[in-house]
């Protein structure tokens, strides 16, 4: 599906230009660029200004791996609903073989003459007061709204330390890569229409769970052009350039979190805040057909949940089928129904839970949940339980970068809900998460994507929730063809899923494998939600066959990037259509 790249010119309120750090980024007159097709290196993100200033630092000489970090630093301050610094995520990176290419001088670490693939963990963790039982009242019944809204909802951020042990791989000085962030704050940006439309629908809950009103709080209506300053952001942005993670982790970040625990009776301490790591982990890497799939470990579901689809419709003709074929829907629903009883029963923190990895994606069991798919008519999610084992055992946001050298990272991060718990750390100008939805708070109990979970999942302090969260890169004979993720909660997965079977099955360009309409089968609800625009008549045939399908609003934002052939460096770089999203490259 090709379309024009939608431009959209914001009225520039400012008459001079405004240079970041000289790089020819306006933050006050910028356009929304849905493709472009490049030579040297692209990143795509929810932002316009994030892709730009990802761009600025390809241009001054940083790798991929240092336009990753200040793009995701920029999207913490242009895009705060899901980019952050009181969040976390994941990174998953692939170093190409020159160690020139990716890492500084003189540094201890070195890049594999063959190249690698790296996995980086600053998802948030429960803080060490969480109990099993914080969201339940006095009769165990569930009390949702403290795992979503206010100080309790908040796990103990990881994105600062993510970002540092990100650094490790990139070139350029830590202070080039965060100042467009500190600028943007410091002097404002103007939003566009959809943060306008954001930021007014979550008046009330800014002025209900803070205690200190935010700069997110207006008295008019939040609109298209208007100009939003963040001076405290800036500072401890500031205080991160010039103490690295102990400008968040410790002395007056560290401070200005604990002040706000107070003021709102959240738990997180500072031995909470000290003791915080990010890990750096064994990517999940696995063959599908002619290609390598490189994507997140646990606590990513991804691990399992990608693998399971991949592996079961790889064994299947499914090209033959036809995009969006009844056919074709039906086997994709069905995997997803199977890989997701699974992930409520089984998957969680393998660091505190043993996951049965290896029996889930093993071929002879995957071979056995395949039989449960039935022939020409819809599953029943209710009949469906995830597998007998032997015994042993939306809001987010994604960004993907290439260079030329080949080097590729892929991040997703998110504060979970938009805008997270909604609770600002006063004098510190930043969003905390509500990622301790993502735990089961109790068995049965769905979290507010309606996913289940059970002891696997359950809260421990210390403990990283389970995640959809599925960055992903594809190699191609050990070189990057696709970079790939979304934001979207559950539908994270299956959202991947589709762009990669859409990518290496149906030939689909980039453009089309982001911007089809999309579906989600999650096991429970047992209901296959489509987009708008998926076709009626795949639809009435699905109903036919005992399929329960409902439209619901868009499912994802996802970016791709996908490597040309050919001698020379090419790619082609697509923002999702469904939102700001922004390629850009040179
Ligand atoms: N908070 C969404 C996820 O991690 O799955």
């Amino acid at each position: 599906m090709l379309r024009p790249a939608i431009t959209i010119f914001l009225i520039s309120l400012l008459p001079t230009r405004y240079t970041l750090a000289q790089q020819p980024v306006n933050p006050y007159s910028y356009h929304i660029q849905k493709k472009t097709t490049v030579t040297h290196g692209a990143v795509v993100s929810a932002h316009p200004l994030a892709s730009q200033v990802g761009v600025s630092i390809l241009r001054q000489g940083g790798n991929a791996v240092d336009a990753a970090i200040a793009t995701q630093l920029a999207l913490a301050v242009v895009y705060p609903a899901a980019g952050n610094i009181g969040g976390g995520g994941f990174c998953v990176a692939h170093l190409a073989k020159s160690p020139a290419a990716t890492h500084k001088p003189g540094t201890a670490k070195t890049a594999s003459p063959a190249g690698k693939d790296i996995a980086i963990d600053f998802r948030e963790k429960a803080p060490a007061a969480a109990t099993r039982d914080m969201y339940l009242d006095a009769n165990g019944n569930p009390q949702p709204n403290l795992s979503v809204n206010g100080h309790l909802a908040a796990g103990v951020p990881g994105t600062v330390a993510g970002i540092f042990s990100e650094y490790k791989y990139a070139r350029l000085p830590f202070a080039k890569l965060i100042q467009p962030a500190i600028d943007l704050a410091e002097n404002g940006f103007v939003i566009t229409a959809a943060e306008a439309r954001d930021l007014n629908s979550s008046q009330g809950a800014f002025k209900n769970y803070n205690t200190v009103q935010p700069v997110f709080v207006k008295g008019a209506a939040w609109k298209a052009g208007d100009t939003l300053i963040q001076k405290d952001l800036a500072a401890t942005l500031r205080r991160i350039r010039d103490q690295g993670a102990k400008g968040f982790y410790e002395g007056q970040t560290a401070q200005l979190i604990l002040q706000e625990m107070k003021r709102g009776k959240g738990i997180i301490t500072a031995a909470d805040l000290k003791d915080y790591t990010a890990k750096e982990r064994q990517p999940t890497i696995f063959p599908y057909k002619d290609y390598t799939i490189v994507t997140m470990p646990l606590p990513s579901s991804g691990e399992v949940v990608l693998r399971q689809m991949m592996k079961m419709v790889e064994t299947q003709p499914l090209a033959s089928y036809g995009f969006e074929s009844v056919k074709a829907v039906h086997l994709m629903t069905e995997v997803e129904r199977l890989a997701y009883a699974d992930r409520a029963q089984y998957l969680g923190d393998r660091d505190f839970y043993s996951v049965p990895v290896d029996q889930l994606t093993s071929r002879a069991y995957l071979q056995t949940r395949m039989k449960e798919i039935p022939a020409d008519k819809a599953g029943a999610s209710k009949d469906v339980r995830a597998g007998v084992l032997s015994p042993k055992s939306e809001e987010t946001t994604h960004l993907d970068v290439i260079d030329a050298a080949g080097n590729a990272v892929s991040i997703t991060t998110t504060l979970n809900g938009g805008y997270g718990c909604k609770v600002v750390v006063a004098g510190a100008g930043f969003l905390l998460n509500n990622e301790m939805d993502d735990f089961s708070i109790k068995p049965g109990v769905p979290n507010m994507y309606g996913a289940l979970g059970t002891e696997a999942n359950a809260i421990v302090p210390g403990k990283r929730m389970l995640s959809s969260m599925t960055p992903t890169i594809v190699l191609d004979k050990g070189k990057v063809y696709l970079v790939v993720g979304t934001p979207g909660g559950t539908t994270i997965t299956t959202s991947v899923f589709q762009t990669l079977v859409d990518i290496l099955d149906f030939q689909m360009d980039a453009d089309n494998a982001v911007n089809q309409p999309k579906f989600h089968h999650q096991w429970m609800p047992d209901v296959v939600y489509v987009e708008p625009g998926f076709p009626a008549a795949t639809r009435d045939s699905l109903k036919v066959m005992g399929y329960n399908v409902a439209q619901r609003g868009s499912i994802g934002r996802t970016e791709v990037i996908r490597v040309l052939p050919g001698s020379q460096f090419q790619a082609e770089a697509v923002g999702d259509s469904r939102g700001d999203d922004t390629a850009e490259g040179y």
